[in-house]
């Protein structure tokens, strides 16, 4: 089954197998005689309301056949936000999945509002497709999976709504690369890898792609992602990507993703039962790589350049120590308090890189940086540090669209001082709150330009027992492909 062709849209016409209803408050003419009965009753004896995340199923049984059917209430149904609706759907296909359907049948009522509309076709579109994934390809036995998906809609189809499925096809697409790469064990996936892989996806889906090997990487002086890099024997790639689509502006957004493909911790070493997360240090990198994608793909007019300084992170004789004062490709020196601190040190050459080679004129880094952003807010919500409250709130509106949720922490000037060191310009072991510490860290090598910085390391990942999947969640890439697209506007 490709999952490109899960998805088809159509005009209510007849009796379906088997089927989610989303019902609002005010009641809406189902058509189907069996089921608006059963609705009907439900409303009656007050059992099914249409309220917000209400949902019911049950079976109704004909001559011919058992059809399963799910109701979902959606409440003010011109008012649902996509928060509901994700948790909604992600609810609905797990049950399917679990009840081993073939099909399934999203019934939507008849929605005035087109926005909205275009809304719930993109997100169903999308969160369908990504909740139908599994990372299974080195499983013999692989999990149901649904075949077909229709989206059944009371209004008239026209273009647009066809081109929201599409989006929503793509995005999913761009998901699902993305945590393919990041749920790649780092046996498979190491640096050079990472960049064999980008490589074919930027001949795949239109984007340039250059790498540089560890030579040109010296002769860039990009010696603070060298140190991070020498203790391994995998060489690291520098991983430029290129997508210059608007001639008419002179706008270049730059991406950086953290793309350390082992976090062991270097000599700084980790325990044992948190490195066996350390494959997962590569998803910032893998996010940009997949908002790329959608981007290329959707064939935005934008400019948009995106960097990753893919290395790994191990322990030899080679290993940069604690103690050690290194360089970083911008001059300024920093004092190696903690090995362990590695994603700002490639961070910090990978931003100096973009904006003295590239000259992007404002800048987004993504990055599992630190652990202590799940001490912060959970798995919920990503972490965000910017420096511009006008970057900031064009990225606070894609989250709306994305429905992938952040949360601005602050910047108080105190923050500042626990980077200072006696015998070098920064110490690389900023101290509490090291979420923001760490990412003031990365703002000293911003030039002033407009910044974002994503701290994913609470939501690259499904916590442990979720109901909705495991390993990599993909996150970034929608609300960076949002971000995107409305860039300009
Ligand atoms: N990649 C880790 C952060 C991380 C921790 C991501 C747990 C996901 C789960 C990062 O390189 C790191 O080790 N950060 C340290 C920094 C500290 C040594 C200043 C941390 O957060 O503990
Ligand atoms: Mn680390
Ligand atoms: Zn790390």
């Amino acid at each position: 089954m490709k999952v490109n062709n899960l998805i088809h849209i159509s005009e209510y016409k007849d009796i379906e197998d088997s089927a989610v209803y989303f019902l609002s408050e005010e009641s809406c003419s189902l058509g189907d005689s069996e089921i608006e009965k059963a609705r009907i009753n439900l409303y009656k004896n007050k059992e099914f309301n249409g309220n917000l995340s209400e949902i019911i199923s049950f079976k109704i049984i004909n001559e011919k056949k058992i059809n399963s059917i799910i109701f979902v209430g959606t409440g003010n149904k011109n008012m649902i936000d996509s928060y509901e609706l994700i948790e909604a759907i992600e609810n609905i296909i797990k049950k399917a999945r679990s009840m081993k359907s073939k099909r399934l049948d999203f019934h939507i009522p008849i929605i005035d509002n087109k926005e909205k509309l275009k809304d719930i076709i993109r997100i169903i579109s999308e969160k369908t497709i990504t909740n139908n994934y599994d990372f299974d390809k080195y499983k013999s036995k692989k999990e149901h999976k649904l075949m077909e998906v229709n989206i059944v809609i009371r209004n008239k189809i026209d273009v647009e709504l066809d081109e929201k499925l599409k989006e929503g096809n793509i995005l999913a697409k761009s998901n699902i690369l993305t945590r393919n790469m990041v749920n790649e064990p780092a046996n498979i996936l190491y640096p050079q890898e990472l960049s064999r892989r980008v490589k074919k996806y930027g001949e795949e889906y239109g984007f340039e792609v250059e790498v540089l090997n560890e030579k040109q990487i010296k002769s860039l002086n990009m010696n603070a992602y060298l140190s991070v890099a020498q203790g391994s024997d995998k060489k690291p790639r520098f991983i430029i990507m290129r997508y210059l689509n608007n001639k008419e502006s002179s706008n270049i957004l730059g991406l950086v993703g953290k793309g350390v493909t082992y976090d062991s911790g270097g000599l700084s070493i980790k325990n044992s039962e948190s490195m066996l997360n350390s494959k997962y240090d590569m998803a910032g990198a893998a996010a940009v790589v997949g908002t790329m994608r959608a981007v290329a793909e959707m064939n935005l007019k934008v400019n948009v350049i995106a960097v990753v300084a893919a290395c790994e992170s191990m322990v030899s004789g080679k290993s940069y120590k604690p103690g050690d004062i290194i360089y970083t490709m911008s001059g300024k020196s920093v004092y190696i308090e903690n090995a362990d601190a590695e994603g700002r040190l490639t961070l910090a050459d990978a931003i100096n890189y973009i904006l003295e080679k590239e000259e992007v004129n404002q800048i987004l880094d993504i990055a599992t940086l630190t652990g202590a952003v799940v001490k912060i807010l959970g798995s919920s919500a990503t972490g965000v540090v910017s420096n511009n409250s006008e970057f900031y709130k064009k990225l606070e509106n894609a989250s709306y669209k994305s429905g992938e949720k952040i949360w601005r922490l602050p910047i108080f000037k105190e923050y500042r001082k626990t980077l200072k060191t006696d015998d070098a310009d920064l110490t690389n072991r900023s101290g509490d709150p090291s979420t923001i510490t760490a990412a003031l860290f990365i703002e000293e090598f911003v030039q002033k330009k407009p910044w974002i910085h994503m701290d994913i390391a609470g939501t690259a990942l499904y916590s442990k027992g979720s109901l909705y999947g495991n390993g990599s969640t993909g996150v970034g890439v929608s609300s960076m492909y949002y971000l995107i697209k409305n860039l300009n506007s």
